[in-house]
This record gives structure tokens, sequence and C-alpha cells, in this order.
């Protein structure tokens, strides 16, 4: 891949990006990871069309396990690492407990890109922009088990914040398609490319990484997969799990207390079970 990787260079230069200034391409891990304030681990074996992205697992604990000893032996101990490769929660947490000396807390996988979807198709059937949509909650899984919950979420209509069911008017479709909706997006996305999300990731990525460093704003709560410590929710310890979440000061904290319906309990464990599964036989893969 490294002829690949200059063509990534010359693009990253195209941006003339008012940030970079130094670009160093390579494919060894002690010069990829040294003193690493940040690390994006986008690379995992790419799923193709028509595959589960549980058949991906076994190739991808050991590129993780790899990523996760490299951050372990190189990166500095308050490096922040962000896992956008599938299956990314599971591939998150084997680079986490690979890199024992690295605080749990500064592992975090990608379910901005869930968020963003479920914004947008609030946005698009109330008729408003994305940005009038705030505070959806991604729970659990980035997969088709994971649950896009809209009963905290409020828009903005006519200049007056509305409850999500209020605006859209159509239980039965946020109940429903909705939710089908943005689980099945990714599948979409590669079905109609042959390629998997590029564009609305990368975007995902800026959104997530601007948070977890500058904080989320007052009031705002925003999804990402974060270590689950089995006191939030029910929700089983040991997983990377998306919960909602708050950032300040480089620091996130799942935002508890919010009522939680029958029918939003059995989502938010229906996907921690799939966690639980995926968990289990990575860590085998491991042991074996
Ligand atoms: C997406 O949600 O677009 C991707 O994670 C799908 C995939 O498996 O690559």
């Amino acid at each position: 891949m490294l002829p690949v990787l200059v063509g990534v260079v010359m693009e990253l230069q195209d941006c003339a990006l008012p940030l970079l200034t130094e670009i160093i391409p390579t494919d060894q891990e002690d010069v990829a990871f040294r003193d690493l304030d940040v690390a994006i681990l986008v690379g995992s074996m790419p799923r193709k069309e028509g595959m589960e992205r549980k058949d991906l697992l076994k190739a991808n604990v050991r590129i993780f396990k790899s990523q996760g000893e490299a951050l372990e032996k190189y990166a500095k101990k308050s490096v922040k690492v962000l896992v956008v490769g599938n299956p990314a929660n599971t591939n998150c947490l084997i680079a986490a407990k690979s890199a024992p000396s690295i605080p749990k807390k500064n592992f975090s996988c990608l379910t901005r890109l869930d968020h963003n979807r479920a914004r947008s198709q609030v946005a698009v059937r109330c008729g408003v922009p994305a940005t009038h949509v705030r505070n959806v909650i991604i729970w659990g899984n980035h997969s088709s088990t994971q649950y896009p919950d809209v009963h905290h979420c409020v828009v903005g209509v006519a200049g007056t914040e509305l409850p999500c069911f209020n605006a859209v008017k159509d239980d039965a479709w946020l109940k429903e398609d909705f939710i089908t909706t943005v689980q099945q997006r990714g599948a979409a996305v590669i079905k109609a490319r042959k390629l998997s999300s590029a564009m609305s990731a990368a975007k995902a990525i800026c959104d997530h990484l601007r948070d977890v460093w500058n904080g989320t704003p007052e009031g705002d709560f925003i999804s990402m997969g974060v270590y689950s410590s089995g006191n939030s929710y029910g929700v089983p310890e040991d997983l990377i799990y998306s919960f909602p979440v708050r950032v300040k000061d480089k620091d996130w904290k799942i935002v508890d207390g919010l009522a939680i319906s029958e029918f939003s309990r059995s989502k938010i464990m229906a996907t921690a079970e799939e966690l639980v599964e995926e968990r289990d036989e990575a860590l085998a893969f491991l042991a074996a």
C-alpha cells in the first residue's frame, strides 16, 4: 500500500490545510505511533457487499491487537484513540486491552456517523436543517443492532424547540422505518457505491475529535462508543458501547439518569448482547 500512500500525501498537500505542518508516510509502527497525542485507527479488513461485520472479526482482532501494542510501546500515555475500522466497538476494546498502561477512558469508537445519520433523517422529515436536531442517541454497537433513540431529541421548528415526537408527528415512522434506516445505512451506502462510506465517515471523525478535544456545546450530548464499567443503564461492563456523552476538559462522562421506556430498554439490551458475543468471540480468537 505504500505507493497508494504517496497519493494520499499528495491529496493532503493539495488540501492546503491550515493546521497541517508535516506528513510522515510510513508502514513502520515505531514511526507511526511514536509520541502520538491522537490516533485515528481507520484501517481494518474492509467489509464487502453482502458480508456481515462479524465475518471480519477474526482478521481484525489481529490488526487491533498489534496497533494496541504499538500504542502501549510508543504513544504518549495521554493519547486519545479513536477507532473507526469495523467492527469498530470490538476492535476498540481489543486495542484498549492491548495497551494496559493507557487509561481505557482514552479509547473511543466512532458512532458519530450513525448519530449524524439519525439527525439528518429527522431533519429531512421535519424540513429543517440538520443543525436544528439535537440530542439524538445512538446506543450500543456500530452495527445493524444499534438503537437510534429520539426520546430525548429536540427539533428546532420555526424558532421553537419541540420534542422530536411532536415535531415529526409520526410515531410509527420514528419507531420503525427511522430506526431500520439508520441501522442499515452503512449497508445501503455500500450497496449503492460498492464501497463503504467515505465522505460522511470523514465528517463524523472530524465532529467526534473536535468534541473530544474542545468539549461538547453546553446542553448538548453526542454519541460515542466508550468503555462501559457496568454502571450505566444496565449495560454490562467491559464493552465499548455507544452512550450519550458530554465532554468537558478532554474528559467524557456518560449522561446518566435519562428516562428509558420499556421499548428503548429492550433495544439497549439487544445491542449489548451482540457486543458481549463479539467480545467473547474476539477474546477466544486472541487466546487461540
Ligand atoms: C458505515 O456505517 O458506513 C460503515 O461502517 C459500514 C461498513 O461496514 O464499512
